[in-house]
């Protein structure tokens, strides 16, 4: 069977932005941001997506197009058998992020329902906050969405993705990106928008904590799509030569400005509604109809918005469902189409699990988090950065020689090509543990 390729340079570029832009910059983003004191967690954020994210989004992607295998086979490929655990894992963590990723994926489909009526553009946040609650908390109607929203995204990768995905999330992300210029410059015209910017930008370090570095961390390695195969299971469809540093930063540097757009726009409105930004995961929910509310046409802002928000978020979607589904195929040879249908139907089960966790079954919880909560903090906080631990010591030590060859003959410059190598041999094996443990 021939390996499936990305049509040009351009196309995986904007795929794998595709797959790292979504509900970590839009939704997780600026309400992890809020939690963690603004400022000071932007600039953590910032710094690790540019060092820890840059070289091991390379990695990843240099590991899969050397390979041409999605991760299980790419570890085995280079380390053997044992390093293919590594790659199982990966797998492991696409199942378990699916399943409450397409939950949240649901509520973007409600939102949009919901715009068309107009009963729900008001700035009283108050009101907003009691929709939102009442909807996650309904132990039916979150499921439907949540069911929808996962049978699109088997919908698109039964059918391969690069026609249909890579074509379509083009014309979306310029559209999303246009609206988010919009809503910024709304949002900054409020009366007392400064309060919110200022809360964004300004770091204040005497609230730096540990807990923050590591939430940091996991929110890089969420955001960017980085320590479970994505960036390598796309990497393996890249044929030959690539600029992988240059599209690496093209990826990250996206992605970076779509998350400081998004805080652009939901901290100073925040501020200015006097909404309390500490609230959670409803920040998005609630605060942006507010803010249509204050728009003109805000009806059909709030349309396109949630629409976007939707695109984004399967294009992400997709990309997680097609690391685990590449993995059956390049292990077990079985058929796309039954796979895809069989491993959505177990991510299915368990988002009802993440979905009824916020509303009935609260009580329930292990750790002190509820199975929502549990499911993202395991896979962000500790699987993902395990992951990119094992890539960057895999790059480093076992695979060094090979990949060496690859981003030279790929035109990276041999100073960016020793950082690289002290980084993944010794900087981000040793940093991510540290940041680990110091959580324990
Ligand atoms: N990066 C995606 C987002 O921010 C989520 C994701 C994580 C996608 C891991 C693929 C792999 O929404």
């Amino acid at each position: 069977m021939t390996r499936a390729v990305w049509g040009s340079r351009q196309g995986f570029i904007l795929s794998a932005a595709g797959s790292a832009i979504g509900l970590g910059s839009i939704w997780k983003f600026p309400y992890v941001t809020a939690q963690n004191g603004g400022g000071v967690f932007l600039v953590l954020f910032l710094a690790m997506a540019f060092t820890f994210g840059f070289f091991i989004m390379i990695s990843e992607m240099v590991v899969g197009q050397i390979s041409q295998k999605s991760p299980v086979g790419a570890y085995r490929y280079f380390g053997g058998k044992v390093w293919s655990i590594v790659g199982f894992i990966g797998v492991l963590c696409g199942f378990l992020i699916l399943s409450f990723y397409s939950v949240v994926g649901g509520w973007t489909i409600f939102y949009i329902v919901n715009s068309f009526d107009s009963t729900f553009l008001t700035s009283n946040v108050a009101e907003l906050k009691q929709v939102f609650d009442g909807f996650i908390m309904n132990p039916i109607t979150p499921l439907l969405y949540h069911g929808v929203f996962m049978a699109m995204t088997v919908g698109i990768v039964l059918f391969g993705i690069q026609k249909g995905i890579e074509r379509i999330s083009k014309l979306l992300m310029v559209m999303l990106f246009l609206l988010i210029l919009v809503l910024v410059a709304r949002s900054l015209t409020l009366p007392g928008a400064f309060d919110g910017v200022y809360h964004f930008f300004m770091p204040d370090f005497s609230k730096l904590t540990a807990g923050m570095i590591l939430e940091a961390m996991g929110l890089v390695f969420f955001s960017l799509s980085l320590g479970m195969g994505c960036m390598m299971t796309y990497g393996s469809y890249l044929p030959d030569e690539n600029n992988l540093a240059n599209s690496a930063s093209w990826v990250i540097g996206l992605t970076v400005m779509i998350c400081i757009l998004v805080g652009l726009v939901i901290f100073p409105a925040t501020f200015s509604l006097g909404f309390n930004p500490t609230e959670g995961t409803g920040l998005t929910f609630i605060v942006m109809p507010a803010i249509f509310s204050q728009l003109g046409g805000g009806q059909f802002f709030s349309i396109l918005f949630f629409f976007l928000l939707f695109v984004a978020a399967l294009t992400s979607s997709v990309s997680l469902l097609e690391v685990v589904v590449s993995f059956f195929i390049d292990e077990f040879h079985l058929p796309r189409i039954r796979i895809s249908i069989i491993s959505s139907f177990v991510m299915l089960i368990l988002g009802i699990a993440a979905s009824l966790s916020l509303g009935i079954w609260k009580e329930h919880t292990f750790f002190g988090k509820n199975i929502f909560g549990l499911l993202d903090y395991m896979t962000s906080n500790i699987m993902m950065p395990l992951g990119g631990i094992m890539v960057s010591l895999l790059v480093g030590w076992i695979a060094w020689a090979a990949v060496k060859t690859r981003l030279v003959n790929s035109g990276m410059p041999v100073f960016k090509l020793s950082v690289m190598k002290v980084f993944c041999r010794y900087v981000a094996p040793l940093l991510i543990l540290v940041i680990m443990l110091q959580n324990l």
